[in-house]
């Protein structure tokens, strides 16, 4: 008797917590990068070297919250699967008893041991240059080298190589020119909304050569800046991006944005731009760098991104983790009318669940699709609108939740609504709507779409536009919904 109502209970309660508290789903993405546990933010010193692409990430490792900023790291064969390796570079006291965080940053190889760093001859010297933080003190940038492929490091004795004397000076990230055989560092002024531009010969000594900024979106600090050469589609040239992490088109939310233009070795000229250019819509893409180094057979400069905002960032309701990467993605610029744009292709792990469908304006989905319950897959939708007035796609649907990506034709409006999405109060800023102005090709729509537990990434017309946010549904097991309007 006993036994069955132990069993009774199980059954009754196996699902809940005590007190009827229903267990908390982990929301960890399986096809998109998480460290195993505690807090990340930026994805630092992306750089391949011998086969291995590395990620390096400002990473907590003692708690889930923001705190002694190091990097982590993990590395991965093929940019879809990563295996997390033992912490990189760890914050460190100083001899007058601060501690110095290690901020955002980037890796290089420096091949040609420009630094002295190596033994003579070596090629596969990794030096990260990473923001010095000391709290309420000094902000300025600093040197660590490893020779084992980023499994040991050390910090430059003459630390730090860059100091102005700004308390708001962050995020360093350094290309080589080839052609001229010098290094050049883009870091951010946050407070002025700029970005300054230096150069050096060894990484250590560096000239300032000018700024850029105070203009484009301004509604939120700069950081994490990158200029870079992006190639445009269906041509042998290519055009200078500049990318920082700043404000998005909704005022008080973070994104990134970018500038298209020439760098003639001395200062970044964007071209003439009337309205700021976004790189995602979503609320949650936040701090991409591009990787350093990358193999002659990716001939298209990719980034990954952090997904979260600072603005609930610290609040997020997963479990044993808090926050993680995009997945990688592939830059291009094209040209339309006359404007360089960048367009974004993603790399995708091989084995996710992937649908491929056409669907005609009023046509149903099928009952399989409606039965998928899966919660980590890709749909790829080629939608030929035709007279129709738009559609409401419902994601990671449950029978009281939903995730809904619509599209509407008279408005030309592509929205993400997460506002019944499942756990939106953990934070007042969290539920919103996210749109974009947006033309179907020919009155074909195509959306490529990842969703994978708390992950959401939208890529419209063949990347042109992307949107990125999370959501945390209710549900492990939810289905797919279409409705026209
Ligand atoms: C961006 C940022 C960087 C800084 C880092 C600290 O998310 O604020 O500017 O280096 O995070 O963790």
């Amino acid at each position: 008797m006993k036994l069955k109502l132990f069993i009774y209970f199980l059954l009754v309660f196996g699902s809940f917590n005590s007190f009827g508290q229903s267990k908390p789903i982990d929301y960890r993405p399986q096809y998109h990068y998480t460290p195993p546990k505690n807090w990340v933010n930026d994805p630092n010193g992306l750089v391949y070297l011998a086969g291995e692409y590395h990620l390096f990430y400002q990473y907590n490792p003692f708690g889930d919250k923001w705190g002694h900023m190091s990097w982590g790291h993990a590395v991965s064969k093929n940019l879809q699967t990563w295996q997390t390796l033992p912490l990189a570079l760890p914050e460190y006291k100083n001899a007058d008893g601060t501690e110095t965080m290690i901020f955002s940053g980037c890796a290089v190889v420096d091949s040609l041991n420009t630094t002295g760093f190596f033994k003579k001859g070596f090629k596969q010297g990794l030096v990260a240059i990473y923001t010095s933080h000391i709290e309420g003190k000094a902000q300025h940038q600093s040197l660590a080298f490893s020779s084992d492929k980023g499994r040991h490091w050390q910090y430059y004795k003459q630390n730090p190589v860059l100091d102005i004397g700004m308390k708001e000076f962050r995020d360093p990230n350094v290309i080589w020119l080839p052609e001229r055989k010098v290094w050049l560092m883009t870091v951010s002024k946050p407070l002025e909304y700029k970005v300054q531009f230096y150069e050096s010969e060894n990484l250590k000594n560096w000239r300032l050569l000018s700024e850029f900024g105070n203009q484009g979106d301004m509604t939120k600090i700069w950081e994490c800046p990158s200029l870079f050469k992006v190639p445009i589609e269906g041509s042998k040239d290519s055009k200078w991006v500049l990318m920082v992490s700043s404000g998005h088109r909704q005022t008080g939310y973070l994104a990134m944005q970018y500038f298209v233009g020439e760098f003639d070795g001395t200062n970044f000229i964007p071209q003439p731009q009337n309205e700021v250019f976004y790189l995602n819509e979503g609320k949650d893409f936040y701090a991409a760098i591009p990787f350093f180094n990358l193999p002659k057979s990716q001939s298209k400069p990719i980034i990954i991104g952090w997904l979260n905002d600072w603005e609930y960032a610290l609040n997020i309701p997963t479990s044993g983790f808090r926050g993680g990467f995009s997945v990688p993605l592939k830059l291009s610029v094209f040209n339309e009318n006359g404007i360089f744009r960048l367009r974004q292709e993603p790399i995708v792990k091989i084995g996710v669940p992937t649908i491929k469908l056409n669907l005609k304006a009023g046509e149903k989905l099928s009952p399989q699709l409606l039965d998928l319950k899966l919660n980590s897959y890709r749909l790829n939708l080629t939608i030929s609108l035709l007279t129709s007035k738009g559609f409401d796609l419902e994601l990671l649907k449950s029978e009281q939740n939903s995730s809904i990506l619509s599209y509407d034709v008279a408005t030309e409006m592509l929205s993400f609504d997460r506002r019944n999405s499942g756990n939106v109060n953990f934070h007042p800023r969290f539920s919103s709507v996210e749109s974009i102005k947006f033309q179907p090709e020919n009155g074909i729509l195509y959306l490529d779409i990842l969703v994978d537990q708390s992950i959401v990434e939208i890529f419209a017309n063949k990347g042109k536009a992307a949107l990125t946010d999370l959501v945390f549904p209710f549900s492990k097991t939810t289905e797919i919904g279409l409705k026209w309007r």
